[in-house]
């Protein structure tokens, strides 16, 4: 069956690989994406590594069709904030696309939902695609709080083109807990409908959520096959090479 939206496999590095590794594993990617059978429009294809790491990553993928992004940024524009980065700069670097609120930000750094609304504004603004990512704790779902918790992580957000969002259960990252396609629908279709509702039928239609918590190559087919999941944001499985190839072949690369 044809897909509504093109999907997306995007590669959340978080804080791993050197230089010499990450170009070493973007090659490989390059390689393996190029076996894949022509004719395919596959999925758009993004890794997300730390920003040293980013000019490199960018100049290794020239020519491969693979896009990169940035793992957090600023909400203003330039200024005083020592060891910050602004979109104008994760632009400048090459960069199309910028994850804002990954929840380990919301918990390392204590970053609220305004501040994340603040930093997909941001990124907008300067030209990046924003890759909002809500996302429930394991103690909010067991409370059933789960669509209630994202739909206020979805309220301030800048409901407007471009913006990709990415379910994201904390208790489902790095856990090896992963959603099961029931769950991640139910989420998905829970935001999709939200969309709908404050931003519009087109706006909700077009718009990529992206499922991630623990997706392997082995449970990737039946997560895709939700009709509201329209990708993935990988951590540890986006680490080799190989594996996270895999996870492209699923949805279509
Ligand atoms: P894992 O795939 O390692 O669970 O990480 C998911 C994630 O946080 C991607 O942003």
């Amino acid at each position: 069956m044809a897909r509504a939206r093109r999907p997306i496999a995007a590669g959340n590095w978080k804080m791993h690989l050197l230089r010499a590794e990450a170009e070493a594993y973007c090659r490989a990617l390059a390689d393996g994406l190029g076996a894949a059978p022509a004719g395919s429009r596959g999925p758009e294809v993004v890794l997300f590594p730390s920003f040293p790491l980013l000019p490199a990553v960018v100049a290794a993928l020239a020519g491969t069709g693979v896009g990169a992004g940035a793992q957090d940024l600023h909400p203003e524009p330039s200024g005083a904030h020592t060891g910050d980065v602004s979109a104008a700069q994760i632009l400048d670097a090459g960069a199309r696309f910028v994850l804002a609120g990954h929840s380990e930000r919301r918990r390392d750094h204590g970053e609220s939902e305004e501040l994340v609304a603040a930093k997909a504004r941001a990124a907008r603004a300067a030209g990046l695609v924003p890759v909002a990512c809500v996302g429930e704790t394991a103690d909010e779902r067991r409370r059933g709080e789960t669509l209630e918790v994202l739909g206020r992580q979805l309220a301030p957000l800048p409901l407007e083109p471009p913006l990709v969002l990415a379910y994201e259960p904390v208790w489902a990252i790095g856990t090896g807990e992963t959603a099961t396609p029931a769950i991640a629908q139910e989420a998905h279709a829970h935001l999709r409908a939200a969309l709908a509702e404050r931003a519009g039928a087109e706006l909700a239609a077009a718009t990529r959520i992206l499922y991630g918590g623990s997706v392997t190559p082995e449970n990737a087919a039946e997560l895709a096959a939700a009709p509201d999941v329209d990708g993935f944001l990988v951590g540890g499985a986006s680490l080799d090479p190989q594996r996270f190839l895999a996870i492209i072949h699923v949805l279509g690369g």
